[in-house]
């Protein structure tokens, strides 16, 4: 990415962005009786609020591809809700494209492109072309027009002679290309991505993931891509903010969040069967070592398990953690040393994991 200036001007702002829901309790028919049976007091407690966003402050760049990677539960989707108009934050707002997301409504839909939930949206009894020419009418584009870029959008996803099969007859990941392409049918500059190669087999996710990448590099769309896959925000991001429960807690390029672990304070251990009590000997008996996490990995699939210590003098423990695996009869499969991923960062930063979910391969 091209250096930047500090008086850049963005194209997604948020201000303070806050979102609360109140955890539904007692819900359908049995949920009715029993609050009457109780003659429950519906009061709300502070323990039934869920805060989704906390206060939340992203500044998006022109063309920038811009990664909001956290946990389930984090608020991601919560905050791309919120930037698209369909929920309305609680306090603060958000300025996309120079409109203001409480006031000016219809200008920001016009200036974005979404895929929340990507496939679910579509109209699955309806041909890929004819969805697609479907939500372009409601656009109102003139008809020449709208064939031509229904045209061009599927070719983009290389689905040009599928384009008349029903999307019930698609897979996922054929879906999944049709809502992007119907988020680009009006040509917006903007593009908020909500997972979106969620549940993808590898090959698609990599195709999908280019597509995103030229996006953004050969036609300067300004893309917020929120994902739970740390490689695909490293991979794909100028920058990324780690949010956690409703906060974000950095925002950076990959690099220098990963430069925030230091080499020293990192190791990480794959191996196969780790006795279920290592995490517990390690932190009892090598003190200074901050963080002592167990991965476990699919290890019927060939996916070893990894235990990393993070922070302190990792490094100098490594000879002691590997007797006491070899003490347990364990097999060591590798032994990395201060090469951090985002996870790690994540990790560091909350004390929490990221996630146990390994995305496909990824090459883009
Ligand atoms: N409509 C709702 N009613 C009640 N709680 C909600 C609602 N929508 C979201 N939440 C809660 O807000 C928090 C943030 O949810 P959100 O869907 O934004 O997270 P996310 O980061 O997108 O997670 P995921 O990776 O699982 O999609 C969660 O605790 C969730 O349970
Ligand atoms: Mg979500």
């Amino acid at each position: 990415m091209a250096h930047r200036e500090e008086n850049d001007v963005y194209t997604i702002q948020t201000f303070n962005l806050a979102k609360r829901f109140t955890k539904k309790k007692h819900k359908g028919i049995f949920g009715f009786l029993r609050r009457n049976q109780r003659k429950e007091k519906v009061k709300t407690k502070n323990s039934d609020v869920v805060v989704a966003l906390d206060h939340v402050n992203v500044n998006v760049r022109s063309s920038e591809l811009f990664g909001l990677l956290g946990p389930n539960g984090a608020g991601k989707t919560t905050l791309v809700k919120c930037l698209s108009t369909i929920l309305i934050p609680d306090k603060g707002t958000a300025v996309i494209n120079g409109f203001d997301i409480l006031k000016q409504t219809s200008m920001v839909r016009a200036s974005l492109g979404m895929v929340i939930g990507g496939e679910r949206t579509l109209y699955w009894k309806l041909t890929a072309r004819d969805n697609l020419m479907y939500f372009a009418s409601l656009y109102k584009m003139p008809r020449k027009e709208t064939k031509d870029r229904v045209e061009e959008l599927l070719s983009i996803m290389q689905l040009s002679d599928r384009g008349d099969e029903r999307l019930e007859d698609y897979s996922t990941g054929m879906r999944q290309k049709i809502a992007i392409a119907r988020s680009l049918l009006h040509d917006p500059p903007i593009l908020l991505l909500d997972e979106p190669t969620l549940g993808l087999d590898p090959t698609f996710s990599r195709q999908i993931r280019s597509q995103i990448k030229e996006l953004a590099e050969k036609q300067g769309k300004t893309i917020l891509l929120a994902t739970h896959y740390m490689e695909e925000a490293d991979q794909l991001c100028d920058r990324v903010a780690v949010i956690n429960n409703g906060k974000v807690i950095a925002i950076d390029t990959s690099d220098n969040l990963k430069a925030l672990v230091k080499e020293t304070e990192l190791v990480e251990i794959a191996c196969y069967n780790p006795p279920p009590d290592i995490k517990m000997h390690i932190e009892k008996r090598l003190k200074d070592v901050k963080i002592v996490k167990l991965i476990h990995g699919d290890e019927k699939k060939g996916s070893p398990s990894r235990i990393k210590l993070i922070g302190g003098n990792a490094e100098k423990h490594i000879s002691a953690v590997m007797d006491m695996l070899r003490q347990k009869n364990t097999r060591i499969c590798s032994l990395n040393i201060g090469a951090p991923t985002l996870e790690d960062v994540f990790i560091k930063l909350t004390g929490a994991k990221l996630t146990e979910t390994e995305p496909g391969e990824l090459r883009v």
